[in-house]
């Protein structure tokens, strides 16, 4: 599967990837934000192409006109997240390069990826969340609509041996469409409709 956007184009990793994926995942101001290391090497990013970005709805971040991954955005289906065990919701994770972050390029990637879970996939709800301290990646989801949920504070993270606090936020489908499905930029909703999902 290939998604479009208006300046990014989001495909399957490959093999070939893996010079492009150390050179971004090697920045310490990348992945110890969001739960693991840096790469040590072109192998060990092969490795984690092979055996970590090889999720059903996995891609590649690239910038029309360039076959260069950027990045990564995954929808984590029942089985390869723990936020959920239903099969009509999963978890939404990305990171992207540091030469590119401030353009937009995970939001707009992002709604793309929502589109496609619950258009496509049949979701009924995504989940999403980040760690205390991930200001970027809060100010994302809210960019996008997500909800507050809760807040955990003993999350293991066990690439890094730490305990952090985490925050999870999530998307009902009807939000989606409330939203004008991603269209309508920043979008504040109460927090009551916590209560509202777990009625549900
Ligand atoms: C979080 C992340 C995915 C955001 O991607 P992005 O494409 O840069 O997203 P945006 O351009 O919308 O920027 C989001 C916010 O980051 C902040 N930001 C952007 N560029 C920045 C920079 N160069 N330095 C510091 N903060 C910056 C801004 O607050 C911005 O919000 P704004 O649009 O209201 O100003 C990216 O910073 C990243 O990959 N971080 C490391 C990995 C990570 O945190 N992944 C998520 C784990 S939950």
């Amino acid at each position: 599967m290939i998604l479009y956007t208006e300046r990014l184009i989001l495909r399957p990793w490959s093999e070939n990837d893996a010079k492009s994926l150390f050179e971004y995942a090697k920045d310490p101001e990348v992945g110890p934000v969001a739960g693991w290391l840096p790469h040590k090497s072109t192998q060990e990013s092969l490795e984690v192409i092979r055996h970590v970005l090889n999720g059903a709805e996995c891609y590649a971040i690239c910038e029309k006109g360039s076959s260069t991954a950027i990045g990564a955005i995954e929808l984590r289906l029942n089985g390869a997240t723990d936020m959920t065990k239903r099969d009509d919701e999963c978890e939404l994770g990305y990171w992207i390069g540091k030469p590119f972050w401030g353009r937009g390029y995970v939001p707009e990637a992002a709604k793309e990826v929502l589109r496609r879970g619950f258009e496509e996939l049949g979701m009924t709800t995504i989940w999403c969340g980040y760690y205390d301290g991930n200001e970027k990646s809060k100010r994302v989801q809210e960019k996008l609509g997500f909800v507050y949920h809760h807040t955990c504070t003993e999350v293991p993270v066990p690439c890094m041996n730490e305990i952090r606090t985490g925050h999870t936020n999530y998307m009902t489908k009807e939000q989606w469409k409330r939203n004008g499905c991603g269209n309508q930029g920043i979008v504040h909703e109460v927090k009551n409709t916590a209560a509202e999902h777990r009625a549900k």
